[in-house]
């Protein structure tokens, strides 16, 4: 398994959540971390800040300003509103549409010319609601859905290219991170039942599972990593 010591990566969402727990983990294996948040006092020691909105679309161009050479880049940064297509608002999900779509693909766009010419890999954050529709997720479920899209078609273009960029997804279900209650926000009672009927993942399980992408042998490409609580039905 190739070491990560000394290597440097690109981390966003890095304050909070799965980008958090990750950002440790890399940090206690030698890795020069960049964390990309809105908070920069929220970010674990030794984590060089970046501060952007990627709402923004020239706040997510200028994190690439000046960068200097990254190994990899991991798109941890996410919104999650329940806000159905039926009577949402839209102002929900243009700004998850902005953050978990725009703002990955224009990262993974971004990030190319700072690899080394060995390559090394990106690693997107999708969900299981990226896999299947859940009844009540209304307009995260689609963003998640694009999340996959782009990072297969990124992996083809990659190929067709002939850069020797690796491209992963990592798929989870219920993740207990602040996203829950910004997700259930008016729905309280859900997710109390829904932590009552289950132990839901850990960030730190999480961020194991993105670990173990960006330490495979150079020859081994895992495309998506589908991971639930037991405890979980679908
Ligand atoms: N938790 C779950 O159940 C679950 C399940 C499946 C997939 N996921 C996915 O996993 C990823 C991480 O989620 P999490 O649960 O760790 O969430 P979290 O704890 O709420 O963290 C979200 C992160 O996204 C960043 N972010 C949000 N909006 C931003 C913006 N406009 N500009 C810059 N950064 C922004 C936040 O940074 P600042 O606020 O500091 O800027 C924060 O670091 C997301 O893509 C999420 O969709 C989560």
């Amino acid at each position: 398994m190739p070491s990560l010591q000394g290597k440097t990566l690109l981390v966003t969402g890095a304050s909070s959540g799965i980008g958090r727990a990750l950002c440790e983990l890399l940090v206690e294996r030698g890795v020069k971390v960049l964390g990309v948040t809105r908070h920069p006092a929220a970010l674990s020691e030794e984590v060089l800040p970046i501060e952007a909105d990627l709402t923004r679309r020239e706040e997510v161009s200028a994190i690439f300003q000046g960068l200097g050479k990254i190994d990899g880049l991991v798109n941890c940064a996410g919104v999650a509103y329940l806000s159905r297509i039926l009577d949402g608002t839209p102002a929900d999900w243009e700004e998850m549409w902005r953050v978990n779509v725009m703002a990955l693909a224009l990262c993974c766009q971004l990030s190319l010319k700072h690899f080394p010419a060995g390559g090394g890999r990106i690693v997107n954050l999708c969900s299981m609601s990226g896999h299947r529709v859940p009844p009540s997720g209304g307009f995260y479920a689609p963003t998640k859905f694009a999340v996959r899209a782009i990072t297969e078609a990124l992996r083809s273009e990659l190929k067709a290219a002939g850069l020797p960029i690796q491209v992963a997804c990592v798929s989870p279900g219920y993740v207990d991170t602040p996203l829950l209650d910004q997700y259930f926000r008016g729905r309280e009672d859900a997710l109390s039942q829904t932590r009552a009927a289950m132990k839901m993942l850990d960030p730190e399980d999480v961020a194991w599972a993105i670990l173990g992408i960006l330490e495979a042998p150079a020859h081994v490409e895992i495309a998506d990593i589908l991971m639930r609580s037991s405890g979980q039905m679908m």
